[in-house]
Parts: structure tokens; sequence; C-alpha cells
């Protein structure tokens, strides 16, 4: 049976989509909040959408990270550090923290086509320096549009997940996939989520000149590098 998948600011843009998508592929998912009648009202506006029989809840974050060991974190960058330093007791040892944060320039009042300098060198790398060591703090999902996971077809996005857990990659690329239309590779380690966040601002920057909802894909690679829903 698979581990349910809490989702931290589950109530917001990004956090909803993956939501709605995993708890449509039959997964568990647990929406977490600041405020866990905002989780239940986000969980039930998800069973309205794909019928009663979807395995989908609402808590507050702290009950949500504490529920399980596979955690998902979509919030704003400015509220990252001090959510994370808040949760870090309600999260076991040997969790995985996939970190979605893209550290926009928006977050401090400047434009969303541009990115934060982050000390660590990312938000991810920030995420893993507030966790303990035994966490597994995994960059992923930062190039899927909200609003293309927000709606009914396949998403036309890869994702690149970033870690230094090496077993870990594989869990995320595995939930990654459970979206249709999504191919997930591994990025390598957990520095290059500096590369992967910065390239959600180019793609926000060519959704405002093109009026669109952008993606990437990674060409030329052996077939083994992508894990798709098909294997
Ligand atoms: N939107 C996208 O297309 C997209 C794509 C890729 C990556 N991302 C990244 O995903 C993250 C979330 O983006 P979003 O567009 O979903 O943001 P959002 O809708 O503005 O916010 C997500 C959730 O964060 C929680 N939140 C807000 N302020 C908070 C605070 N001070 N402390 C704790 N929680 C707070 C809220 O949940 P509660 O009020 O219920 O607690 C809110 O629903 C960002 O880092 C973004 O860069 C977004």
């Amino acid at each position: 049976m698979s581990r349910p998948i809490a989702v931290i600011g589950g109530t917001g843009q990004e956090g909803m989509g993956l939501a709605f998508r995993w708890a449509q592929a039959g997964e568990t998912v647990i929406i977490g909040s600041r405020d866990a009648m905002r989780a239940l009202a986000a969980a039930t506006k998800i069973k309205e959408r794909i019928g009663t029989h979807a395995k989908v809840s609402g808590q507050t974050n702290a009950a949500a990270c504490a529920a399980t060991d596979l955690i998902v974190l979509t919030v704003p960058f400015e509220t990252q550090s001090a959510l994370l330093t808040q949760l870090k007791s309600s999260i076991k040892p040997g969790s995985i923290v996939i970190d979605a944060t893209v550290p926009l320039a928006s977050s401090v009042g400047g434009k969303a086509v541009r990115t934060l300098g982050v000390w660590q060198g990312s938000a991810a790398q920030q995420a893993a320096e507030l966790l303990p060591k035994e966490v597994a703090v995994v960059a992923a999902f930062h190039n899927l549009s909200s609003e293309l996971l927000n709606a009914d077809d396949p998403v036309d996005c890869d994702v690149i997940v970033c870690s230094d857990h090496t077993d870990a990659i594989p869990v995320v690329q595995g939930l990654a996939a459970k979206i249709p239309g999504v191919r997930a590779l591994s990025g390598g380690r957990l520095e290059n989520a500096r590369i992967v966040e910065q390239i959600t601002a180019v793609l926000i920057g060519m959704n405002i000149r093109h009026k669109g909802h952008s993606g990437i894909r990674i060409t030329g690679l052996p077939d083994s590098a992508y894990k798709t829903s098909k294997g």
C-alpha cells in the first residue's frame, strides 16, 4: 500500500493542483493548512471534482506532517523558513520532504520574472539546512504550472528531481509520473535545484509575453532516464 502524501500549503494553487492529480491517481492525500477548516474545505472541493471515493482529507500542517513520512512543501518562499522551523518537530526522521518552492523576487515585492539570491544556493538547500540530516530533502515540481495541474488535460511538462539522498529520487520520480503527461528525470544533486528553480522565472516571463502556460521537456536521453506512468 502506498504511503499518504501530505501537501503542506495544499490549499494554494500549486498544492491543490498536485493534490488533485494524486487523488485522481488513487493516492491517499492529506491537505495541510494553517487552518484545519480551510484544509477540509480544499479536500471537499477535490472530492466534489473526483468523487466521494477520493482518498483526500484536510488537517493542520503539523498534523499532516505527523501522519506520514512523505511531505510536499508548496508555500511561498517568504514563508518557507519560518514554517519549516515550526513544523520540524512534527517531521519524522527518515521522512522525504519534497520542496517545490521558487524564490521569486515577488516574495519581497519585486518581479515574478526574477529570482532572489538565496545564501544556501536555492530554496531547497535552505530547507535542507533547516531540517535534520535524517530527513531527505528533494527538490521537484518547480516547473509545473498550477494552471495546468488544476485543469483536466495531461500536463505537457517534465519534472526534474534533485536530491543528495539518492534513494529518495526514484520515489519522487514515481510520484511525479502519476501525473498524466509528466515524465520525471533525476537532476542529480540538491545543489542543482538552484538552476531548476530559476527556470520557473523564465517560464513565468514567457507566459506573460505569449499569454500561455509553458513547461519544459528534456530530450535526447535514453528511455531509461524517464519515469512515466507506463513505467
Ligand atoms: N503557482 C504555480 O504555478 C507554481 C508552480 C511551481 C512552483 N510553485 C511554488 O509553489 C509554492 C506555492 O505557490 P502557490 O502559487 O500555490 O502559492 P499560494 O497559492 O500563494 O500559497 C500556497 C499556500 O501557502 C500557505 N501560506 C501562505 N502564507 C503562509 C504563511 N505565512 N505561513 C504558512 N503558510 C502560508 C497558504 O495556505 P493556508 O493559508 O491554508 O495555510 C496558501 O494556500 C511557491 O513557492 C511557488 O513558487 C508555484
